[in-house]
């Protein structure tokens, strides 16, 4: 029996290099090892806990999908799908909530951090509890949408609901992956049952991916506002990369780095070569860097890591024939296991039918 790989990625726009390397890259190269049952898709119910324009929530779905394509994922290979094309997963998302506790989805950084977004409120304290009062409060309440406060609870039924052992994702999604598991432990133990698995992270033994963002601190992220997307076009690419945060230079051999420095070198260990890395890394010891020459080469190696996936983005997105097709049969074979999951599930619960 081959181990199940499932992971996927929302639907909020074009895909940066912080999904690539965190995610995406990962998917492909785990196809193409040959030796798992993979399994990816587009995650466009969690996309609607941030409000998407309707009008253009589909094309978001289609230019990830087209995306993936791109990057060399192959419906022949992989299935691949759109989460609401297997409307088990909402149905299993109602039952399993039944056994989630308020007081942990709220405690979910990622939900703390979209809150504070949608109140307007500025920390950096991942702890602060006064975001708690606050989102309980009269006024407040009304823009927390209880889908937000829920998606860790989506996210594990999209995992669970597919048996899956193995997720590839980025550093920002480990806590989601750790509640996934608490509830896959809860539903065992209160139903007395040996049921779902608890799937782990893959990184193919490396630790986990965190991409960080050209403004100097953080991660790349959409809303961020910081990021180098696949389709970026070459020329807007450079610039983003020459204007990239950096600082005055060392000013001793073999000072520490700071932040923004460190930030750069991450990226380049991802798209140049080690001999590349070593030599800044020498010049940086040796303080003659210059971070100019450094940002070229950067922006160089990423072009072409995005280059021939962007032309090939561009190729796919207008096939449409080619994209139905593809998640068409993704659908069919992702709905064949969260179907049987669903009805197992409602047999532990005591959902029966009459008929
Ligand atoms: P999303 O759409 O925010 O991100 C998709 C993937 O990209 C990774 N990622 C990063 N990795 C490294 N550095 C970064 N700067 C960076 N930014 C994003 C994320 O870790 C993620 O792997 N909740 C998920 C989508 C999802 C899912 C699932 C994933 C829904 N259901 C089931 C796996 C399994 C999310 O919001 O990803």
């Amino acid at each position: 029996m081959k181990e199940i790989v499932l992971s996927g990625i929302r639907a909020t726009g074009q895909l940066h290099l912080g999904n690539y390397y965190g995610a995406l890259s990962k998917f492909v190269r785990m196809q193409e090892e040959g030796v798992y049952d993979s399994n990816f898709f587009i995650a466009d119910l969690h996309a609607l806990t941030t409000h998407p324009d309707p009008k253009i929530l589909h094309n978001n779905v289609k230019s990830i999908l087209s995306e993936y394509l791109a990057a060399g994922l192959d419906p022949e290979k992989s299935t691949i799908f759109v989460q609401s094309d297997v409307p088990e997963i909402s149905e299993m998302f109602l039952l399993l909530n039944m056994h989630v506790g308020i007081g942990e989805l709220m405690r979910t950084a990622s939900f703390k951090d979209k809150a504070r977004k949608q109140l307007g409120i500025k920390t950096d304290n991942d702890n602060d509890d006064n975001i708690e009062k606050e989102i309980i409060g009269t006024d407040s309440n009304k823009r927390v949408n209880a889908g937000l406060l829920t998606y860790p609870t989506l996210m594990a039924v999209d995992i669970l609901i597919q048996h899956a052992d193995l997720v590839p994702v980025g550093k920002d999604q480990e806590q989601h992956l750790e509640l996934t598991r608490r509830f896959a432990r809860r539903f065992n133990s209160v139903y007395g049952v040996e049921y779902f698995k608890e799937p782990a992270n893959f990184n193919f033994g490396g630790n986990a991916v965190k991409v960080p963002g050209l403004d100097g601190s953080g991660k790349m992220g959409k809303s961020e506002g910081n990021c180098i997307y696949l389709l970026d076009e070459e020329k807007v690419l450079r610039k983003k990369v020459m204007r990239a945060v950096t600082d005055e230079g060392p000013k001793a051999p073999n000072s520490p780095m700071s932040e923004p420095i460190k930030n750069l070198f991450t990226l380049l260990e991802l798209v140049s070569t080690q001999d590349k890395v070593k030599f800044f890394t020498d010049a940086y010891n040796d303080c003659s860097i210059r971070y100019g020459d450094l940002k070229k080469e950067l922006a160089e190696d990423i072009i072409k890591v995005t280059a021939p996936i962007r032309e090939r983005i561009i190729d796919i997105q207008n096939n449409d024939e080619y994209l139905a097709k593809a998640v068409k049969m993704g659908a069919e074979k992702a709905r064949a296991r969260a179907s049987k999951t669903l009805e197992e599930v409602r047999e532990i619960m005591g959902i029966k039918r009459f008929f």
